[in-house]
Parts: structure tokens; C-alpha cells; sequence
């Protein structure tokens, strides 16, 4: 993650921070309709906006789930998709939205591999019929220090877990991306080894919040944002919601991940949100909202574990300095 962080921003509260209930209530009804696509027909959106452009065919319809939506004002389909990191289409944030046209997402397949009962593939149909399709608002904290807020559409990831029947020896979960030298021009780039791989300890996994991605903003994902299936860890630095995945293996050892071979130094095997560990080049405490990088915005104190403390049992005893 090849960045420069701007360290001149103090951490006051934002408007949108002490924003009242109600008011984050009607936004919140506002967003379920979008997700059900009843404000993205109309042309309230604008002719204009990528929104209503790409609002035809791509429809995937999801129930909102309240107990799984961040109050925060969710980031501007704009920029949740011309702001990217997926290095197989180049490394320049705005590389994605342009060159990932060339991704082929059907026919898709996902393989389900190792420490099961018996391996076996699901087409993207059996992968969005497994379980309800549910809207949840996450938050996603980059480990280069800024942020976003996105309706996804997934299920819980444990849906897949369950259905796969793992033996007793799956310890981790690994996921593996797709690798495709014809469609995917930063392949040429030796930066990281392809595939692009990740990985999770069985109870993260299993963890309710690990969404099994398809879409976003009430659509299926967009190609630049890890089509047509990714997964989504919000209390984790975006790099671990691997995208685009073609396998998912359930191992025994500790799966090698992609960022943590670049440089194992910075980039750990848990990769917890966490503003009391800095990265070693650069401070983790705060963070920068996209769509609020006006000349006068200020940074955001970034919370631990990206204030989803649900999960701070999973460490307990762990000492997080060092299974950074
Ligand atoms: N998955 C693949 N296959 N390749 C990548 O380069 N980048 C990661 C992650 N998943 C990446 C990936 C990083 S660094 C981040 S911050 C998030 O995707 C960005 O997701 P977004 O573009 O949807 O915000």
C-alpha cells in the first residue's frame, strides 16, 4: 500500500458525528430504499449519477439488516467506486473503475476445498441462494488510513461454513482470488504474489459480521469492487475482504496472505483495526472519510476493532501488539 498519509488534520467531532437520532433514522429509511431499489427507478438519484446509470439490469434486491447498519452517513456510490484497491487492475486508486472491464464474472464458479466433509463448487446461482440476502451498512477502515461507509448485500459467511461441514482439523479459512493474465493487466506487476490470497481463523470466519459479498448500494458488486463474490471483515483493515474469490479452503496451519508476504514486518496475519498499533511507517489512530476531504475536514479518531467491539472475545487473552 503504496501511500502518503497527510498528518496535518486535528480530531475534533464532525457534524455528522453528533448528527440527532431522527435524523440518522429517516437517512437510514432513506438508504433501505435505495437498497430496494425504489429511490434508484425514480430519478431521484439523477439522471446523471452512476447510480441511475448502472440501476437496470444490475438489481439485487436485500432486506435491511438494522442490527447490522452503522448509523455513520454511508459514502457516495461515486466515490465507494472509483476509489479502489485491487492491484490486479493496477495500482493507482482510480486503475480499478477503469481497466476492470475486462473481468469476465459469469459463468463464476467458487470452489469449496480441504478440511471438509466432501469438497464441492457452487455456481454464483446456488452462492445467492444459500441463504437470505441481507443489506448491511459497514463501516471499511484501509490500512493506509482512510475510510468508507457501504451498504453491502451478502450473507453471513457461516452460512457457507455450515454447508461445507468442516472436519475437526480446519483451524483457518483460506481464500483464494482470481488470477487471469487475460483479463487482469496488473497481473504483469510482480508487486504481490498472484493469486491475491487471504485468510481467517475458523471462529473470525464464523464470526455473524464476515459477510459473504455480492453487492452494494441494492446492485451486484461492481467488477472494480470485487465481483461477483467478496468477502467483507469490517473490523479488519480492507485488505483481508479479499475480492473476487475462486476458492475458499479450510485448512489446518495458518493460511499465507498476500500483504503479510509483501511485508511481513507491516502487514500481519490478523490485521485488526487498531488506532493503539501504528503501522511501522505510519500512525493508525486516525483516519480520513472519503467524500469529507474537503479543504476544512477534519480526520476521524479511528475506534478498535473500527467500533465493532462484538468481536474484541475472539482476542481475549491475545496480545494484540504482537498478533498484529
Ligand atoms: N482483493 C484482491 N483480489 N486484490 C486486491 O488488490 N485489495 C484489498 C481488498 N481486496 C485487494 C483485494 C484492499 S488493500 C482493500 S482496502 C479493499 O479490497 C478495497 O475494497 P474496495 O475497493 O471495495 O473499497
Amino acid at each position: 500500500m503504496l501511500i502518503k498519509i497527510r498528518p496535518d488534520q486535528i480530531d475534533i467531532p464532525l457534524a455528522s458525528e453528533i448528527t440527532p437520532q431522527e435524523v440518522y433514522a429517516s437517512r437510514r429509511a432513506f438508504m433501505g430504499k435505495v437498497a430496494a431499489g425504489a429511490i434508484a427507478g425514480s430519478g431521484l438519484l439523477g439522471a446523471g449519477s452512476a447510480f441511475a446509470q448502472s440501476a437496470t439490469a444490475r438489481k439485487l434486491p436485500a432486506k435491511l439488516n438494522s442490527a447490522y447498519a452503522v448509523m455513520d452517513k454511508p459514502t457516495a456510490y461515486q466515490d465507494a467506486t472509483t476509489y479502489n484497491n485491487y492491484y490486479e487492475f493496477g495500482t493507482d486508486k482510480a486503475d480499478p473503475a477503469r481497466t476492470a472491464g475486462t473481468l469476465k464474472t459469469a459463468p463464476w464458479t467458487v470452489s469449496i476445498e480441504g478440511e471438509v466433509k466432501k469438497p464441492f463448487t457452487l455456481d454464483l446461482d446456488a452462492l445467492m441462494k444459500l441463504a437470505p440476502l441481507e443489506e448491511r451498512i459497514y463501516r471499511l477502515r484501509c490500512v493506509e488510513g482512510w475510510s468508507m461507509v457501504i451498504p453491502w448485500i451478502g450473507y453471513s459467511l457461516s452460512a457457507l461454513i455450515k454447508k461445507a461441514e468442516p472436519t475437526g482439523n480446519a483451524k483457518y479459512i483460506e481464500f483464494v482470488t482470481l488470477a487471469d493474465k487475460k483479463q487482469m493487466p496488473g497481473l504483469s506487476d510482480p508487486i504481490l504474489q498472484w493469486p491475491y490470497t487471504e485468510g481467517l481463523r475458523m471462529d473470525e470466519a464464523n464470526h455473524p459480521l464476515t459477510l459473504l459479498t455480492m453487492g452494494m448500494y441494492g446492485e451486484v458488486l461492481p467488477n472494480q469492487n470485487g465481483a461477483p463474490v467478496r468477502v467483507i471483515v469490517p473490523w479488519k483493515y480492507g485488505f483481508k475482504s479479499a475480492k473476487s474469490i475462486v476458492r475458499i479452503r479450510f485448512v489446518k496451519d495458518q493460511p499465507k496472505t498476500a500483504w503479510n508476504m509483501y511485508a511481513a514486518q507491516e502487514y500481519g496475519f490478523y490485521s485488526n483495526v487498531n488506532p493503539n498499533v501504528d503501522h511501522p511507517r505510519w500512525s493508525q489512530a486516525s483516519e480520513r472519510r472519503i467524500g469529507e476531504d474537503g479543504f476544512f475536514a477534519r480526520k476521524r479518531k479511528t475506534l478498535m476493532f473500527n467500533g465493532y467491539n462484538d468481536v474484541a472475545g475472539l482476542y481475549t487473552g491475545m496480545d494484540l501488539k504482537k498478533y498484529f
